[in-house]
């Protein structure tokens, strides 16, 4: 290596906090360094060239290095740089990106919030929930109902609504009124001979006792993912949906959908909540809307919840709510030519196809093996379920952490996949440009990889 790349190493050690990173197990390797990257490629400052199976944090979806990003930034920049949004300003890009994104959202979606992330894009959804509830003389309809094994975000409410513990330990979260119902894991809570169907009708019961049990005048939203992410790529068992939305909507509970990472084309359709039937009152997106280019996320809310917010103007003068960046001429320029090569490249429809074969070339190759519980996932996000033995469903000892084993090994295969360690799983997302004989050498590396790790068991 090096000596420059030994410094840069040491420097990143030395001065930065990295989110989500072992601070005593990262001091002693040391980080990896991306320095470039082309189409589904990556290359690191080792010299390794990657796969990335994983489109960054499941975002870059039109892939790397592309031109077309860098030109849309560059006259967005030179053009202006920035202006703000607050107190009725605005400019062209941001405009022109509303009315698009209007278009495609699911559910009639009225009106868009602009932010920088998928948290900060939950969290003013939260404080709307409030603001709204407020607002029609229900302010003590103010609990959240989030579900365990949930992703939403790092912020103090967002995290509060992630419903992995980790992200709550030792900080002093969830805050109050937050509630998380019992997790849509068919494979992990399923009771013996359980339907799936039967399962979603008794996870929507559960929900509705959580409800009665605080109160259902005490409940403003529920949240979820259409298929959850960094918790496990859970897709939703069959029917739960639709029973989870006879409840919400027979207590009033505002949906909140987070598309996160569904949004754009992931699952093979724009919007997960699409596939699943989910009808939504507000919708989170980021990500892939700018394919990780810039940091940005639009949030949705309907023609019933705008009206709402204008009578809280008429009460209060203006809707205080807003970030600097909120509506970033830059990034609002990105994400249109963002949608441009989704749609002039038919990245939906691509996704849905290579996506199946994904799915379909996964479970073929493991069909035999002890050691995968289960292939999951949907369109281009999957995941892979490692076991001891799956015939008796034995998981292994956590100790083991045999998915950052099987993904440290996919690196040095010249593969990047997420471990996933809460469920033993190895998730993937590859950029929607993926092709299908980029599928089968990342189901190579992988093969690979994981058979590697688990002989050494
Ligand atoms: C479903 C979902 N919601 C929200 C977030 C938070 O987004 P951000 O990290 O941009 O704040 C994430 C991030 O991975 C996510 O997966």
């Amino acid at each position: 290596m090096a000596d420059h790349e030994t410094n840069l190493k040491q420097l990143d050690a030395n001065t930065i906090l990295h989110p989500s990173t072992n601070a005593n197990e990262f001091a002693k390797t040391g980080s990896r360094i991306m320095q470039s990257g082309s189409g589904i490629t990556l290359q690191d400052t080792d010299g390794n060239t990657l796969i990335d199976a994983v489109a960054g944090l499941w975002c870059v979806n039109v892939g790397y290095g592309r031109k077309e990003l860098a030109d849309a930034m560059h006259a967005a920049a030179s053009n202006m740089g920035y202006y703000h949004t607050f107190t009725g300003m605005s400019n062209v890009p941001q405009i022109e990106l509303a009315e698009r994104l209007l278009t495609l959202a699911p559910n009639n979606m009225s009106k868009v919030f602009f932010a920088s992330g998928g948290s900060d894009g939950n969290d003013s959804l939260m404080k709307i929930v409030w603001y709204y509830h407020n607002l029609i003389g229900k302010p003590q309809k103010r609990k959240i109902i989030s579900r365990w094994q949930a992703y939403h975000g790092t912020s103090i409410a967002t995290a509060s609504l992630t419903g992995l513990p980790s992200f709550h330990k030792d900080f002093n979260l969830p805050i109050d009124g937050v509630l998380h119902a019992e997790s849509p894991d068919y494979f992990r809570h399923a009771l013996e001979g359980e339907t799936e169907h039967e399962f979603s009708v008794r996870r929507a019961k559960e929900l509705e006792e959580l409800i009665l049990q605080h109160g259902a005048d005490t409940v403003g939203a529920f949240i979820a993912e259409p298929v959850m992410g960094a918790g496990g790529v859970i897709t939703p068992p069959e029917g739960y949906f639709a029973e989870i939305q006879k409840i919400t909507k027979k207590y009033d509970i505002l949906f909140i959908a987070d598309e996160v990472v569904c949004g754009y084309g992931r699952l093979g359709k724009w919007f997960g909540s699409e596939i699943y039937g989910i009808e939504p009152d507000m919708i989170t997106t980021a990500k892939a809307l700018t394919s990780g280019y810039f940091p940005f996320s639009a949030s949705f809310i309907t023609e019933q919840i705008w009206d709402v917010i204008k009578q809280g103007s008429a009460k209060y003068g203006s809707f205080a709510h807003g970030y600097t960046y909120a509506g970033h001429p830059v990034g609002a320029a990105v994400a249109m030519a963002n949608l441009d090569i989704i749609e002039q490249d038919g990245l939906v429809d691509q996704s849905a196809e290579v996506g199946a074969y994904f799915h379909q070339q996964l479970n073929a190759r493991f069909a035999k093996d002890h050691f995968v519980g289960q292939v999951r996932g949907h369109g281009m996000l999957a995941a892979v379920q490692l076991m001891q033995d799956s015939d008796s469903k034995t998981f292994f000892d956590a100790a083991t952490k045999i998915a950052p084993q099987v993904t440290v090994e996919c690196y040095r295969n010249g593969l990047i996949a997420r471990p996933l360690p809460s469920v033993d799983s190895v998730a993937f997302s590859p950029p929607l440009i993926t092709s299908k004989s980029d599928v089968d050498t990342i189901i190579d590396r992988f093969e690979k990889s994981v058979r590697t790790v688990i002989a050494k068991q």
